[in-house]
C-alpha cells in the first residue's frame, strides 16, 4: 500500500517528503484554498518539491465535460511529471474522464461514496478512485467496508483501477484500509506522524539509551568502531 499526502502546503510537503516514503501527492479545491496562495505557484512548487517521479493529483474545478479535459490538458502541461486530474465522479466526469484517458492523462476519479461509483469509473478508465473513509464513517455509514468491496470487486472482474483511499482522521481507519488490499492511502502530514507513535517504542529507546550509558558513558557507537 502506497503512501501519498493529502495536503498543498509546501512545508509539511517538504518534511514529508525528507523523512517519510511518500508516493505522492493529492490536492483538492479545499486543501489549495487553505494555502490562500497564488494557485499556479502553489502546484508547480510542489512539483519541484517532489520530483517528477512521484504523483501530483489535482483536481479540476470545472463540471462540464468540456472543460475538464481542457483544465487536466493545461495542468498536465504546467506541472509535468507523474500527473493525474482528479475528477468527481458526475456524468460530464466521467465523459472527461474517457477523453483524457485516450489524451493519455492520468485520472483519478474522486468523491467517491459506493461501490457502484467506483465499478464505472474503472469501466470508464480511471486509473485511480478515491473512496472517503471518514466522511462514510462520520454519517454511520462504513467506509473500511466500502473500500474492501471496491477492492474486491476490482479483483474480481481483473480491472487494473487502484483504490487510493481518502479521508482519514485517524490510525485505525488507516491500519483497517491497509487490510483491505486497498492499493494507496492518501493521508495529511499529522496523521502520518501518528502512525508511528507508540509510548513504548519511546519507552524502548529510552532504556536503550540508559543501558548503554551506564557501560559505555558518553561515547556512541561510531566512536568506538573508529
Ligand atoms: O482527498 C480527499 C480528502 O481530502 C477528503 O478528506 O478530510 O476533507 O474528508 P476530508
Amino acid at each position: 500500500m502506497l503512501y501519498l499526502i493529502d495536503t498543498a502546503n509546501l512545508d509539511a510537503i517538504r518534511t514529508c517528503c525528507e523523512y517519510y516514503p511518500v508516493a505522492g501527492v493529492t490536492t483538492n479545491p479545499t486543501i489549495i484554498s487553505r494555502e490562500n496562495s497564488d494557485f499556479k505557484t502553489l502546484v508547480t512548487s510542489i512539483r519541484s518539491i517532489i520530483g517528477d517521479e512521484r504523483m501530483l493529483h489535482v483536481q479540476t474545478t470545472a463540471t462540464e465535460a468540456e472543460d475538464i479535459v481542457k483544465e487536466a490538458e493545461m495542468l498536465r502541461s504546467l506541472v509535468g511529471g507523474k500527473f493525474y486530474i482528479k475528477i468527481p465522479i458526475t456524468k460530464e466526469g466521467l465523459k472527461a474522464a474517457s477523453v483524457c484517458k485516450s489524451h493519455g492523462i492520468g485520472v483519478t476519479m474522486t468523491a467517491i461514496f459506493t461501490q457502484p461509483q467506483a465499478l464505472v469509473a474503472a469501466r470508464a478508465g480511471a486509473d485511480f478512485v478515491a473512496p472517503y473513509i471518514n466522511r462514510l464513517d462520520n454519517i454511520v455509514s462504513d467506509g473500511v467496508h466500502v473500500v474492501e468491496e471496491i477492492v474486491d470487486i476490482y479483483r474480481l472482474y481483473s480491472l487494473p483501477t487502484q483504490v487510493l483511499a481518502a479521508s482519514f482522521k485517524n490510525a485505525e481507519q488507516v491500519h483497517k484500509v491497509s487490510l483491505t488490499g486497498a492499493h494507496a492511502v492518501t493521508i495529511n502530514p499529522d496523521l502520518f506522524d501518528t502512525l508511528l507513535y507508540h509510548p513504548l517504542t519511546f519507552y524502548a529507546i529510552d532504556d536503550f539509551a540508559k543501558d548503554w550509558e551506564n557501560v559505555y558513558g558518553e561515547k556512541k557507537v561510531s566512536d568506538l568502531v573508529k
